[in-house]
């Protein structure tokens, strides 16, 4: 019972779809949770304290002031108290308010003082659900390292149909009983990771690049802070970031910056991961200023860059764990052992550009995972963050 004896603070703001959370507050106490419930002066409207208290043991607090007993309600105390923070309906008001620490009610207090990870569950009508200043608000609250629980498609209460009614209390309560049941496996290590592409400068405005998006580097990323390991992340240059903010970054443009912040963090890690698409050749002089076109072929000379992992390979110290990409287009699994083998790896993941949607800038991956012993695991097409699992699960055999 992944809830058993865990402290969860429910904050109701004022939208239809707070009548559905007396259906939440029961699933909570019946899987063993104590639950404190906070409201907005406007979500009276929509379900009654009464209803609350009497579901949850607990007595439902909206304003700051207990006039009654002459006390305040103290905010800082909820926010030691709960393991987890669930704001369900949250309005497009409440959702700004969040998102610019405007902290005039009670439940936006309990939010600004939360200890413990935040879900938030967003409802409103479609229009202001996909307004740019609530899309603005989800991505400043996602950058703050809360949950957003996102709303779904259907009927909504103004007549209207489409995005913005607050995901089922069922599917809430599943994904708040999958936070307390995910183990933090990871707890301790150390992870390097690397992303994206690099840049190499042939002039001030120009460069030789390829197509990574980073995606799968920030997967891996987030996956490994999820499980509890304490991440840094080198990204080459690409318009994504991590959500978590416990994911360190640094931020490189070529190569041989890419080297030279991997080095510096070899003897730190515990693992280290390349999924970097990282150049193999650079130019061999960068021109101070911009080329001109003086005549009718450019010849370039290009240098080799340093083999990163082939290095991290040589240098490997006892009980590190080396894992290797291999892009291929042809004689794949050939290409990928070999790799494995010449750079000195315990795991090489092979992704081919023959797949469809998988490989550079797509949300999904197709990848062969081939350890030391050359033994070979094929997965199917998943989502890159579910990719990022089973290299962890691989890895994690390692330890075995
Ligand atoms: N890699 C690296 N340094 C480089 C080139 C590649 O660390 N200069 C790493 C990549 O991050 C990846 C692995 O080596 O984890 C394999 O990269 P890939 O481009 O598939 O192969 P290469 O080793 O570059 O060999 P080739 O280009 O001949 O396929």
């Amino acid at each position: 019972m992944p809830l058993q004896g865990k402290n969860i603070v429910l904050g109701i703001t004022g939208g239809i779809a707070a009548y559905k959370i007396p259906f939440l507050v029961r699933m909570l106490i019946k899987a063993g949770a104590s639950v404190r419930i906070c409201m907005t002066p406007s979500a009276k409207d929509f379900v009654t304290p009464v209803t609350l208290s009497t579901l949850s043991n607990n007595p439902v607090v909206i304003d700051f002031i207990n006039n009654s007993k002459g006390s305040w309600n103290n905010h800082v105390e909820w926010g030691l108290w709960a393991d987890l923070f669930v704001f369900a309906p949250v309005t497009a008001n409440t959702l700004s308010k969040m998102a610019h620490g405007q902290a005039d009610n009670f439940l936006t207090a309990v939010y600004m003082s939360a200890k413990a990870p935040v879900f938030i569950a967003p409802a409103m009508d479609l229009d202001m659900y996909k307004h740019p200043a609530t899309k603005k608000n989800i991505e400043i609250l996602k950058s703050y390292g809360n949950h957003i629980i996102p709303a779904t498609s259907g009927a909504l209460a103004s007549g209207l149909t489409g995005p913005g009614r607050m995901e089922e209390p069922e599917n809430i309560f599943k994904q708040i009983q999958e936070f307390f049941s995910k183990k933090k496996v990871l707890t301790g290590k150390k992870i390097l990771i690397t992303g994206g592409p690099t840049f190499e400068a042939l002039d001030p405005v120009r460069f030789i690049g390829n197509h990574s998006s980073g995606k799968m580097g920030i997967a891996l990323a987030e996956k490994a802070a999820e499980l509890g390991a304490e991440v840094h992340l080198i990204l080459g240059p690409t318009h994504l970031k991590p959500e978590n903010p416990n994911i360190k970054q640094t931020h490189i443009q070529s190569a041989s910056e890419m080297y030279r912040e991997v080095m510096a963090r070899q003897k730190e890690s515990d693992i280290i991961i390349m999924s970097a698409a990282v150049a193999d050749f650079t130019p061999e002089k960068k021109s101070n200023h911009k080329i001109k076109k003086t005549s009718n072929t450019l010849k370039l000379n290009l240098i080799k860059t340093q083999d990163i992992l082939k290095k991290l390979g040589e240098n490997k110290k006892e009980g590190q764990i080396l894992v290797g990409f291999a892009m291929e287009t042809q004689n794949e699994l050939e290409n990928a052992k070999k790799k494995l083998k010449k750079k000195n790896l315990d795991l090489i993941v092979l992704n081919s550009l023959n797949e469809k949607k998988a490989g550079f800038k797509h949300d999904t991956n197709k990848v062969t995972i081939i350890n030391a012993e050359l033994n070979t695991k094929v997965f199917p097409l998943k989502s890159k963050i579910d990719v990022a699992h089973d290299i962890f699960n691989e890895i994690l055999k390692l330890y075995e």
